[in-house]
């Protein structure tokens, strides 16, 4: 129907006859004469009708905001003064001279024309005119030129791109899975799969070698900004690598991606070890963008009484730890308290701080609830190591190690952002060195990646010291987002069961969950390994915003549902018995959106 986007109408036009089609972004009469701003994904051309050209003008008229209209007319320069440059097509405008109205619309929930605080359910609940917004369909966009991108590197690695089931069995990856029952198989259940890690394994076993794919994810774990219950992966796995050639290759990945979309150089990505970056920011996924590090002083607490700060520091599995903020000191007594209530999200009991005001007074010089717990002395040796200044503020945390590290870590960004702390745009880096387990709130070892993540040590080795072996994991990181993880997988059965029986999977439960892989294990499985990105989260980042949801055209709320089509919903008495299934009447658990 159309000659031309109204987006991309510009002065090389001019005198031109075009046909656009699109939707009334906009209508006003300017006394006789009637204008509509005429929107379509590549923007906004202004449409301009005289009362002369009778049947078009009397169309105009009628047309309201988001009628979809067709419109037929001649490209000519806008009068001089009346060139807006805000506008990609500013210079032109079209004398429309023939209309169609192609649908009408009722008013629109929110305005389109305007910048309005509309609440994301309302948003969310209409997404399809949401997503006529000029913004949301710039992020799309960018969407599409990613996945291309990516596709386009992949292919030149020589990757293959292969699909993996969607209905299938358990993939551990530390979440809940999503069930779904078989009808064929009464009381039997298929997962949706959490990775497509197994398969991917597999694929190596059977010689593809390089292996990629654009994959839908599933995951039912609590949601976070920067979470959806469905979302995407750019999965990657290659044989006969290793981790520095993996590492490198999807480095290549990102840097391109910055480089050709966004124009940033991103640099070679730095290399931290897993214990380092818990140390200086209590963080797996540290920003570092923001120059604030945490520093160790249990060992200055050990002679003062102070039950506090002493107990953590005495506990082996304890910290005490402090965060100097350049300039803090200006805070107020209201913004520290709500910090101490921030911080409180994370379990920690309370927020000790001392403000530096006139260093060279000592402790006279000094401001704070807790000095006259840690005595002038401590105080003094404390301001030294973490090197304060007059101005800075000091923050303290006491507490179990993970308690302290989620704390502070959180507070460190939460800072830097508020005080805008930031020392440049973009930084990556890669975290290594990864334990292999880590214990869970029982006291039980769980993977910190998957339990299919090599160790960097022998079978014999790991049953020794589970808890002090690390992994051959790496985890990509921008921005203080875990952007993509990977690892070099075992590729021996015995290994393998060694990792399960490290985790208390017992060798029926093996056979029963995992036989398929060990059984691939022995048929001449190459050394292999790779890694995963979140493609929600790379746009996310390359779009400048911090919720996921603005990335991804049809999300899911906070609590898993989807507001436009109210699912998950209920299902009839005879689909459930098809399914043999029957739903226990439990009032707390009724569906609610
Ligand atoms: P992992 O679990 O680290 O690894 O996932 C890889 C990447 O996927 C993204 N991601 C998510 N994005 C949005 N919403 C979620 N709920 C979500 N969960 C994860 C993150 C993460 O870095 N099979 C392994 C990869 C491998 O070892 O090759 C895996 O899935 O950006
Ligand atoms: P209290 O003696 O409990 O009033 O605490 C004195 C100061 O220490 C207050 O500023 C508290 O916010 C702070 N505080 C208490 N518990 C902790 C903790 N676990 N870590 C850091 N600071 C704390």
């Amino acid at each position: 129907m159309r000659s031309h986007y109204c987006g991309e109408l510009n002065l090389s036009h001019d005198g031109q006859e075009v046909t656009l089609c699109g939707w009334v972004h906009r209508r006003r009469d300017h006394g006789g004469v009637i204008f509509l701003d005429l929107r379509d994904r590549e923007g906004i051309a202004q449409v301009v009708f005289d009362p002369d050209t009778e049947e078009a003008f009397a169309l105009a008229d009628k047309s309201r905001s988001e009628y979809v209209l067709k419109v037929t007319g001649r490209v000519r320069p806008r009068p001089e003064g009346t060139v807006n440059t805000n506008m990609g097509t500013g210079e032109i405008e079209v004398l429309g001279k023939q209309l169609e109205i192609l649908n009408s619309a009722q008013t629109p929930p929110f305005p389109l024309d305007e910048y309005s605080d509309v609440g994301e359910d309302v948003r969310l609940r209409h997404r399809y005119i949401d997503l006529r917004r000029p913004e949301m369909q710039e992020k799309l966009v960018l969407r599409s030129k990613i996945t291309r991108a990516v596709r386009n590197y992949m292919d030149a690695h020589g990757f293959l791109d292969i699909e993996t089931p969607v209905l299938t069995r358990a993939t551990p990856e530390g979440a809940r899975d999503y069930l779904v029952p078989s009808r064929t198989h009464a009381g039997s259940f298929f997962a949706l799969p959490q990775s497509p890690q197994l398969f991917k394994q597999l694929l190596m076993v059977s010689g593809f070698d390089r292996y990629y794919q654009i994959v839908k994810c599933f995951r039912d774990e609590d949601l976070r900004a920067d979470r959806q219950p469905e979302f995407t992966q750019i999965d990657i796995e290659t044989s006969f690598m290793e981790e520095e050639q993996i590492m490198g290759l999807t480095e290549g990945l990102v840097k391109k991606l910055l480089k050709d979309i966004k124009g940033v150089d991103l640099g070679e990505f730095p290399q931290m070890s897993y214990e380092e970056a818990m140390r200086r920011y209590g963080s797996d996924k540290p920003d570092l963008r923001i120059p604030l590090e945490l520093v160790d002083v249990a060992d200055l607490m050990a002679s003062i009484e102070f039950k506090v700060f002493k107990g953590p520091a005495e506990d082996p599995k304890g910290r005490v730890a402090a965060l100097k903020v350049t300039g803090g000191a200006e805070l107020s007594r209201k913004q520290i308290d709500e910090y101490t209530k921030f911080v409180s999200i994370y379990g920690a009991k309370g927020l000790a701080w001392i403000k530096v005001n006139a260093i060279e007074n000592g402790a006279n010089g000094l401001q704070s609830p807790i000095i006259k717990f840690l005595g002038e002395d401590v105080t003094m040796q404390i301001m030294e190591r973490v090197g304060a200044q007059n101005g800075d503020i000091v923050f303290f945390g006491a507490d179990k190690e993970k308690v302290v590290n989620e704390a502070l870590g959180a507070l460190r960004c939460k800072l830097g952002a508020d005080l805008n702390l930031f020392t440049r745009e973009w930084a990556p880096l890669w975290v290594v060195n990864f334990p292999m387990f880590e214990e869970d709130d029982k006291g039980n070892l769980t993977a910190l990646h998957h339990p299919f993540t090599a160790p960097t040590c022998t079978p014999d080795e790991l049953m020794a010291n589970p808890a002090t072996a690390l992994s051959r994991a790496y985890d990509m990181v921008l921005n203080g987002y875990e952007v993509g993880g990977g690892s070099v997988r075992i590729h021996e059965e015995t290994m393998q069961q060694t990792v399960f029986r490290v985790l208390n999977i017992d060798e029926e439960e093996q056979r029963e969950k995992f036989g398929f892989l060990l059984d691939a294990l022995k048929y001449g499985a190459p050394p292999h390994g790779g890694l995963a990105f979140g493609l929600d989260r790379l746009v996310m980042l390359m779009c400048g915003t911090d919720n996921i949801r603005e990335v991804i055209a049809f999300p899911k709320t906070q609590s898993a549902a989807c507001l436009l089509t109210q699912a998950p919903g209920t299902v009839d008495a005879n689909q459930l018995r098809d399914l043999n299934l029957r739903i226990r009447r439990d009032p707390a658990s009724a569906v609610s959106h």
